[in-house]
């Protein structure tokens, strides 16, 4: 269709486009999928922009090729004179700014106001090497102006604008990277991880991202969000295939919560460095629209990571829910789009919206029509697992359990599964119980209800927060369970990992286990 336009039709959407980047400077907003009402997570202009202007009719945003809107931004590029940067948000290890320069592997920050006005940098980003517990390393982490410096805009100028006695001829040598960027500036020993990168990364950046733009989320629509979609992910520091877990869940969550975003990776990270790198007459820089910059070194320099809850995330979305910018529902839209794309039924995937409205008409959860459903995590064939006798003893009392209420019961093995079986499965869970594992990452996919709940069998004496942090953000009632005691917050024990931790004879006293199910199921541990 777009190929039949006239070249004069496409000059004056080229214009007119031209013109409402001007009046509002977000160019995001152009995207055609923005309007497009298919996708299932971001379809609605977040109100800040959305009052700024009027969005033009639909059938112009296809006018363009691919061509032409490269034509726009590089006479974008003409006009813009040092857009200043501006952090939208911040805590520490993630932030998000506006105009946001990159040259020379070097972040920079173009503003007139003086640098002590914006955060600490060490609390914005790092090196992004490898973490080890070492003093050396964690030095050789720390930030400096290699990593994010500062410029005035006269600066700027000076290094990337055109030259004075060119001014007829050449133009500033900043390139805008239009949208909304995911910049993960995390190790590969972080990202190649189900957890850390479903549960810890993409949870804390769409914490961040959802409070920044204090995106609204519709409990009878909540595959909606305000906030503005999210164009690119870029991971600096992996490639191609270091963001990627064995199992294969992490690009399957990206691909199906954020169907249009484009990935890049180390090496293409490199080129953009490569390709900035001349300096003098060639200086050149990348302006990036809106950057969500996350950084798990930074996050860690936090109060929240580094000694309460040592959840990355921890940071964004306490940060977020302090300031009441975080929606109830706000993980529903990336909960619900991977779940859709794994075929669950539509009325599996409400269930959480469905308890909260007969709370509302001040009615039970579970209701009579709703099956409990009781999911163990069965890690017999893997490393870390129960005492075999304790595991036999356990499934033959939740099955007991199950049979004597009328509940379901599913002993699963993650590894003999395929994913939309295990999402399903999840899905349904009211109680998900395992030992402490990758396993009980699949929390994530399960609908909060009053009674939802997550049992997290560890050897005693140990204790993590990844799942119980994790939990506890998602509006799930976590169990750390010691063979035949508990914890739950706010009493908590430290975080420890004594001998036998990873072992294969960790301890469970069946009886325990059903007695939480029980209690938590009627209500009597809210
Ligand atoms: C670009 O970065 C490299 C590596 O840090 C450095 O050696 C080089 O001098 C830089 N180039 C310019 C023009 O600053
Ligand atoms: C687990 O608890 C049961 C019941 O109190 C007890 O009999 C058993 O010895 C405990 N096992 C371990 C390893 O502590």
């Amino acid at each position: 269709m777009a190929r039949t336009r006239s070249l004069r039709d496409v000059v004056l959407v080229l214009v007119g486009a031209l013109c409402m980047h001007i009046a509002t400077s977000f160019f995001g907003m152009f995207q055609p999928e923005f309007f497009s009402g298919d996708i299932i997570v971001n379809t609605q202009v977040n109100h800040h922009e959305a009052a700024a202007a009027a969005p033009p009719p639909p059938q112009e945003l296809n006018a363009g090729t691919p061509q032409d809107v490269v034509t726009v931004d590089t006479s974008v590029a003409a006009v813009d004179d040092f857009a200043e940067t501006t952090v939208e948000s911040h805590a520490p290890g993630w932030t998000v700014f506006k105009n946001l320069y990159m040259s020379n592997g070097t972040l920079f920050v173009v503003s007139s106001r003086p640098s002590s006005e914006f955060p600490d940098i060490r609390l914005i980003t790092s090196t992004g090497l490898p973490a080890e517990n070492t003093p050396e390393n964690i030095a050789a982490r720390m930030p400096t102006a290699k990593d994010l410096d500062f410029l005035t805009p006269a600066e700027a100028r000076e290094r990337w604008g055109a030259s004075l006695e060119n001014l007829e001829t050449h133009r500033n040598r900043v390139y805008p990277v239009h949208g909304n960027t995911f910049l993960f500036n995390d190790p590969q020993q972080f990202l190649d991880h189900y957890y850390h990168f479903c549960a810890e990364l993409l949870l804390g950046a769409w914490a961040m991202w959802q409070g920044t733009f204090n995106a609204k989320v519709d409990p009878a629509n909540a595959e909606v969000t305000t906030a503005p979609p999210v164009t690119r992910a870029i991971f600096v520091h992996a490639d191609a295939n270091g963001w990627r877990d064995r199992p294969g869940f992490n690009s399957y969550f990206l691909r199906a919560a954020f169907p249009d975003l484009t990935v890049e990776v180390q090496s293409d990270w490199q080129d953009r460095i490569a390709a900035s790198a001349a300096g003098g007459a060639h200086a050149r820089a990348w302006r990036f629209d809106t950057v969500l910059l996350a950084d798990r070194s930074a996050a860690f320099r936090g109060v929240i990571c580094g000694t309460q809850v040592h959840r990355t995330a921890g940071e964004a979305f306490h940060h977020m829910r302090n300031l009441g910018a975080l929606a109830r529902w706000w993980w529903e839209p990336v909960r619900r789009a991977v779940l859709r794309f794994a075929d669950v039924p539509g009325a599996t995937i409400a269930l959480g919206t469905r308890a909260a409205e007969r709370v509302e008409r001040g009615l039970a959860v579970p209701g009579p029509d709703d099956t409990v459903v009781i999911t163990y995590v069965n890690r017999q064939g893997v490393r870390r697992h129960l005492i075999d006798e304790d595991h036999d003893a356990l499934v033959a009392a939740l099955e007991q359990l199950c049979a004597a209420r009328g509940w379901e019961f599913n002993n699963a093995k993650a590894e003999l599964l395929t994913k939309e079986e295990q999402l399903a499965l999840v899905a349904k869970t009211t109680v998900l119980l395992g030992v402490h594992g990758n396993g009980l990452t699949h929390l994530i996919m399960m609908s909060p209800t009053p009674v939802s709940t997550v049992i997290e069998l560890f050897f005693p004496g140990g204790f993590a927060h990844d799942y119980e942090w994790t939990a506890r953000a998602l509006g799930h009632k976590h169990f750390a369970v010691w063979n035949d005691t508990y914890h739950t917050y706010p009493n908590l024990p430290w975080v420890d990992y004594p001998e036998g931790f990873q072992g294969t004879r960790i301890p469970v006293h069946a009886p325990t286990v059903v007695q939480i199910i029980e209690e938590r199921i009627a209500g009597r541990l809210p």
